[in-house]
Order: C-alpha cells, then sequence, then structure tokens
C-alpha cells in the first residue's frame, strides 16, 4: 500500500503523446453565428462589478466548485443559470434559473433543456467523459460565444519533471470509448484530456481549458485539505509526512470560481494550470499555518515516506495532500502557473484558506464531522509514532 490517498489527482507515469498530436484535432471551422465575448478590462481583483454583464451557463454548479463559480459571477453581476440533475443540492440558489437534465444525451431529458437557448458564455464544471462533452459542446456552439471547461493537472502523462507547464505530454489511454474511472482513477486523467479536445473541437480559438491541481477551501467534500487543520485542532505530536520542506500546491475554491469567471469575461483561450497559492507553500508551512489559524500548536513529527511505506496498513486511512517529493512524483506539486497569473488568475492566502475551511468545518452537522473523509485514523497515527519513536532510540 502506498501513502497517497486514492483520488482522481493522482497521476503515475503514462505513455507519452506530444502536445502537438493533441492540439491538431481542434483545428474545425468556427460558426458564423456565436461571438466570443469581448474582453472586459476589469477584473474579478478588482472586486467591482464586470463592465459587461454576462449571461452565463454553468454545467453542473451545485457541489464544490460549482458554488463557488456562483457566486463569483454573482459578484460581478452577472446572470447564470444552472444545469444539472437536480440531485445535489438543489435548494441552493433558489434565485437562479435552472435547468434540469443530463450530460449523457442518451439519459432521460438528455441536453433538451439547452436546445434553442443562446448565453454568452459556457463554464462545464462537470465534464468527465469526452461523449458527454462533444454533445454539449456541439449543441451550444451555434449559440454560446465561449467555452471553460474545468479540466485538472491529472491530464498530464507524468509528475516527475519539476515546473512544468501547460507544454508538457498529456495522457492518453487505449479504449478512448471506456466510460469508467478504472480502479484508481487511472482514466480520469485522459478522459479529461479527450474532453478538453471535445471541447476545443467545437469552440475552436473559443475554448478555454483550466487545469486545476487539488482545489480546497469550503465546502470540499473529500476533506483531504481539511483534514490538516482539523488535526492540528487536536494538538499534541501529530505526524507529518516527508520533510518540513516538501513543496505542496494548491488552490483556494474561490480563487478558481473567480478565475473561471474571468475566463469568460475576458473570453480567454488556451490551457492553463490553476495551482496555487501564490506564496511558496511547503509542507512545514501548511502545518504552521493550520497552528498559526486555528491557533494550536500540534507539533509536526516528521517521518520518512520509507518508513511510512513500510508502516501502512489497509485501513489506516492515508496521508492526503502531500506527496512524495522524489521519483516518478518529484514535479507533483511544482507546476508553473504563470500562464493562469499572467492571465490574471490571483490567490489569497494559505492562511485565509486554512481559516476559511476551518470555519466551513465547524458550521458542518455534527454528524458531518464525526468522522473525516480522508487522513490517518487516530489509531494509525498513534501507531506509526510510536514505531518511528522506536526506530530512532533503538
Ligand atoms: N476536487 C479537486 O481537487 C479537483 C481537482 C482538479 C479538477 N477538478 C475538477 O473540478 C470540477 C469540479 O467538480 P465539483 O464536483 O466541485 O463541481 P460542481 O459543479 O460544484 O458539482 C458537480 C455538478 O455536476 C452536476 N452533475 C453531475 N453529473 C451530472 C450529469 N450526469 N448530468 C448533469 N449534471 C451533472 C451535479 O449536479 P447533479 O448531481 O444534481 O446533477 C453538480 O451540480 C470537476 O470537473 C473536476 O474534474 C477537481
Amino acid at each position: 500500500m502506498e501513502w497517497r490517498d486514492v483520488n482522481p489527482m493522482h497521476t503515475s507515469r503514462r505513455e507519452f503523446v506530444t502536445a502537438a498530436a493533441l492540439l491538431g484535432s481542434a483545428a474545425a471551422v468556427r460558426p458564423a453565428l456565436a461571438q466570443a465575448p469581448s474582453a472586459d478590462p476589469s477584473t474579478p481583483a478588482d472586486g467591482g462589478r464586470a463592465a459587461r454583464p454576462l449571461e452565463i451557463l454553468i454545467l453542473g454548479g451545485t457541489i464544490f466548485l460549482g458554488p463557488a463559480i456562483v457566486d463569483a459571477a454573482k459578484r460581478r453581476g452577472h446572470k447564470v443559470t444552472l444545469f444539472n440533475r437536480g440531485k445535489h443540492n438543489p435548494e441552493w440558489f433558489p434565485e437562479l434559473e435552472k435547468l434540469r437534465g443530463d450530460r449523457d444525451p442518451d439519459k432521460g431529458e438528455g441536453l433538451k433543456a439547452l436546445a434553442g437557448r443562446k448565453w454568452d458564455a459556457v463554464i462545464d464544471d462537470c465534464g468527465y467523459f469526452p461523449r458527454h462533452v462533444k454533445a454539449s459542446a456541439e449543441l451550444l456552439a451555434p449559440n454560446v460565444g465561449h467555452y471553460t471547461f474545468i479540466s485538472t493537472i491529472s491530464t498530464y502523462a507524468s509528475s516527475e519533471v519539476e515546473g512544468a507547464d501547460e507544454s508538457a505530454p498529456l495522457a492518453t489511454m487505449a479504449d478512448p470509448t471506456l466510460e469508467e474511472f478504472g480502479k484508481s482513477f487511472e482514466y480520469y486523467g485522459p478522459l479529461k484530456v479527450l474532453c478538453e479536445q471535445a471541447a476545443e473541437a467545437a469552440f475552436p480559438q473559443r475554448t478555454c481549458v483550466i487545469r486545476p491541481g487539488f482545489i480546497v477551501g469550503p465546502k470540499d467534500t473529500t476533506d483531504r485539505f481539511t483534514y490538516w487543520p482539523v488535526r492540528v485542532v487536536r494538538g499534541d505530536d501529530m505526524l507529518a509526512p516527508g520533510s518540513p520542506t516538501d513543496p505542496v500546491q494548491v488552490i483556494d475554491v474561490r480563487d478558481l470560481g473567480e478565475f473561471a469567471v474571468l475566463a469568460a469575461e475576458k473570453a480567454l483561450t488556451g490551457r492553463f494550470n490553476a495551482c496555487g497559492p501564490g506564496e511558496t507553500l511547503t509542507m512545514g508551512k501548511l502545518i504552521e499555518s493550520c497552528n498559526r489559524s486555528a491557533g494550536a500548536t500540534a507539533k509536526p513529527v516528521w517521518v520518512t515516506p520509507e518508513f511510512l511505506n513500510a508502516q501502512a496498513r489497509p485501513g489506516d486511512g492515508g496521508i492526503p495532500i502531500w506527496v512524495e517529493y522524489g521519483g516518478e512524483s518529484k514535479g507533483f506539486h511544482t507546476w508553473s502557473n504563470k500562464r493562469a497569473v499572467d492571465a490574471g488568475l490571483r490567490f489569497r492566502s494559505i492562511d485565509d484558506t486554512v481559516a476559511a475551511t476551518l470555519a466551513w468545518w465547524y458550521e458542518q452537522p455534527a454528524e458531518r464531522r464525526a468522522k473525516l473523509r480522508a487522513g490517518l485514523t487516530a489509531e494509525a497515527e498513534s501507531r506509526i509514532l510510536e514505531a518511528w519513536a522506536k526506530e530512532k532510540t533503538g
């Protein structure tokens, strides 16, 4: 067992393919009807309303990133429509128009609710299978100006190289018609690559692809990041993985929401890694930030990856967010975000993210807080810390 929690963010070494070959599929003709929204000189970072309010369709919108996009769009004065099945949090955003249907055009009413409707921009937050993205993008292309597709850094074939940018080789899969993520989410990244291409093919020169790393902050359903501030509040000696200098990249969901709206406003095109925060973050700094924000004094005990791997048992819970800094995952937390920053991506501080995550956590009902969905169990942590102390003294 490895000390990397199973999550759709994990990329392992995959077959390399050139980015140029992947870009090739986007060469189609721009439909005459639809125009991308013209560039807006103001930005969400200005804090103000957009110079030109847009009509924005969000595919998805009601779990984690979606609500942050909705909030950012509303703050900027845009008119938002949501399209989803109405299964998750249908009571949220009573003020918005809600269209019901399914990303799968062959399921139920499929995409019928979108037919014939016009929007300035669409933000696709829940595209996982290329057939679904192709269907929505092709249907919307004649009537919508611009398509933003929320992708992932799991699209890259490898995370070995430090500081890699959007030109890094992309992941591939043998059977592109598969519609499942695989046992260890090994198809999640390659499927997202194909989704990106489907959007770009339907909206040539009118597509923005956003590739976030770990998205964190309030409403995160995974508890991967939440584990750290919550664990710090418990105090005492605390198992800390690897070394305090191991790099960490996370993006606050609120920063990402603003960037998605900025992409629509500025009609950004191309691919953008969306990894934060603005400051250079490490595991040591993250734990310091958790202590500071929570007013806690947990003392990290740094345990080597080799020892952790030797101690791991099924049911221990894993160590979220951290990824071993070395070997084929050396670049996992070091993606270049320069292109997105140059385009206007802005970051709040990690202290702000930690504080907001904890504040949200304490607002949750007791049943939700009874058990974190990620992270080491208290028993596993004590067992490993005891063994580590023996190793050090023995
Ligand atoms: N979390 C991370 O760390 C991370 C990292 C990198 C990239 N990402 C990407 O970030 C995006 C955000 O995910 P999120 O869950 O936070 O987004 P979200 O927009 O907040 O929630 C997902 C939405 O999709 C809708 N939906 C799901 N299946 C659907 C279907 N078949 N037809 C119609 N609507 C459907 C859901 O509503 P209903 O269920 O009611 O239909 C819900 O509104 C994803 O694209 C993910 O790949 C996430």
